[in-house]
């Protein structure tokens, strides 16, 4: 899809087609492979007859201008090389695309599935569409039939059960919850580190994120913690939950299910939701249909989808996306020093925000206010506070508080200012938001962020640079005018004006107001 990658296909497999079986009926593309070591060692065997394409170079050069951005065809390859039951899985799940997202959404990366909305509209409403949700894939989409869905909730809890979705939506059993909740991934803006300070280029693609990797749903299930105590409570030592997701997970030539954790206290907290509706429909299949996760304030990786086991630990999960990846490291550690203890695991998602609209370099003709609109999160508290700026970061306006959407705990803020704008000529706005405990945004993407080698959570104040022209200033006014009478547009900028800027008569008059070019001695 993309220029800079090598096709996918023609795929030529090596030696006989493998063929790993799903593990139950009913859930299509769901192969297991946590319980099965032996069947790891297999595929890893299979995966290392391979010479894998790298992935393109999209850091140190200018990303593809197509849409999708990126293709992934490392990772379909990946399916391709696994045999029967993974091999249609990027087209089954491109196909789910196109199904239940808006057909104008940005795909940052074809496979697996990265998307994000347009950012216009993503601050039309407080709570985002379904459709305009933006998707966070690491594998296929599985095809799980809700009537054969279950979920085993094991390890060190008192009766380990399996819930169907029925129990799971049985109300004499289970109080019923409806909460609106943010998800935010934390490579949210990374387009900004990027372009600044490439790093990690990952194993999976670290999809070029811009600012739309975040949304608002009403999420409707049952609070784990009931969940737990249904099953007797958690024994002896439990301190981390474990979530399972049924899809496959790639990392340095090993097969994995998709699985993270949670400190056991946040599930105690309520802050962990099994979820079977997104604004009250069913979840969409690419959102993790019939019941996912979701961890209210921390990163959206935790929020698992296509979950079925649960299980309760002692320690944080080891499983690569918990362990390997997500990692905040300090300075000058890169890739000569990168380990995956001596960075920091992001849980909570920091204060942070964005104008949506204007978009970056946007040129515009206003009569001395521009309009500026855009979301403030975060991941530990709520938004008290919005603040935007047109000079860089020194003089400060503060958004009125009528013009900030709801609180809740656990979501963003919509913001909207119509803001005062007397310079002309290109001017760097940029944004930041203050949570409830007066924690705010660092000044710039290197005070933020250059020490993230792995690329994630860009919360320095967001920027972007706006060419002005302020009708309400009379020079402005009169150019526009006769541009105007004339049927030429001064827009696009870089376009060369048509027209002389000012007449021999008029050129003489204000040379002689302004004593001419040179002293007279
Ligand atoms: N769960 C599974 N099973 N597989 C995944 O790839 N991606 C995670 C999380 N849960 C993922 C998953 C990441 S990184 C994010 S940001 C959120 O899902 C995105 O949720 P969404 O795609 O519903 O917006």
């Amino acid at each position: 899809m993309s220029p800079a990658e090598p096709h996918a296909l023609p795929f030529r497999q090596q030696g006989q087609v493998p063929c790993f079986k799903e593990e139950k009926p009913g859930w299509g593309g769901y192969i297991e492979w946590e319980k099965y070591p032996e069947k790891k060692k297999a595929a890893a065997e299979i995966l290392a007859k391979y010479d894998f394409p790298h992935p393109p170079e999209f850091q140190l050069q200018p990303l593809p201008n197509t849409n999708p951005i990126l293709e992934g065809v490392r990772w379909k390859q990946y399916h391709y090389a696994l045999g029967r039951t993974l091999r249609y899985l990027p087209d089954i799940s491109w196909e789910y695309v196109q199904q239940e997202k808006s057909p104008d959404m940005i795909h940052v990366l074809q496979f697996p599935y990265n998307g994000e909305p347009p950012r216009d509209r993503l601050v039309e409403t407080e709570i985002t569409n379904n459709l305009d949700h933006f998707v966070r894939n690491h594998g296929g989409v599985p095809e799980i039939n809700a009537d054969d869905w279950t979920l085993d909730i094991t390890g060190l809890v008192n009766n380990p059960k399996t819930l169907t979705l029925k129990e799971l939506q049985d109300e004499s059993l289970f109080p019923r919850k409806s909460v609106v909740v943010t998800l935010q991934c934390s490579g949210t803006r990374r387009i900004e580190q990027i372009e600044q300070y490439p790093g990690d280029g990952d194993e999976l693609i670290n999809a070029p994120w811009g600012e739309g990797a975040i949304g608002t749903a009403r999420w409707t299930g049952v609070s784990l913690k009931k969940v737990i105590k249904y099953c007797g409570g958690l024994a002896e030592g439990a301190k981390h939950l474990e979530f399972y997701g049924a899809d496959t997970y790639f990392k340095k030539g090993q097969v994995y299910n998709y699985v993270v954790s949670v400190p056991v206290r946040k599930a105690k907290a309520n802050e962990v939701l099994l979820a079977w509706e997104m604004n009250g429909k069913p979840l969409p299949r690419i959102h993790g249909f019939p019941v996912r996760t979701i961890v209210f304030g921390y990163i959206g990786a935790r929020s698992c989808k296509w979950l079925y086991q649960i299980k309760a630990i002692s320690a944080p999960s080891m499983a690569p996306v918990q362990m390997k990846e997500y990692i905040y490291y300090t300075t000058q550690i890169g890739k000569q020093n990168a380990t995956y203890s001596n960075g920091c695991s992001i849980q909570k998602m920091p204060v942070s925000s964005a104008i949506m609209t204007p978009v970056n370099k946007s040129q515009i003709i206003h009569d001395g206010k521009i309009k500026l609109r855009g979301w403030a999160y975060s991941g530990s508290g709520w938004p008290v506070r919005v603040e935007v700026s047109a000079d860089g970061g020194s003089v400060w306006y503060e958004v009125p508080y009528e013009n900030l959407t709801k609180k809740y705990f656990h979501a963003w803020r919509l913001w909207e200012i119509d803001m005062p704008v007397d310079a002309e000529g290109w001017l760097e706005f940029c944004v930041r938001t203050w949570d409830d405990a007066q924690n705010t945004q660092p000044t710039y993407v290197r005070s933020a962020c250059a020490r993230n080698w792995d690329l994630h959570v860009t919360s320095s104040c967001h920027r972007v640079k706006i060419y002005s022209i302020n009708r309400s200033k009379p020079m402005t006014a009169k150019r526009l005018k006769i541009l105007e009478d004339k049927g030429i547009s001064i827009l696009p900028i870089t376009r060369p004006l048509e027209i002389d800027l000012e007449s021999n008569e008029e050129y003489l008059e204000e040379m002689e107001k302004r004593q001419g070019r040179d002293p007279e001695e």
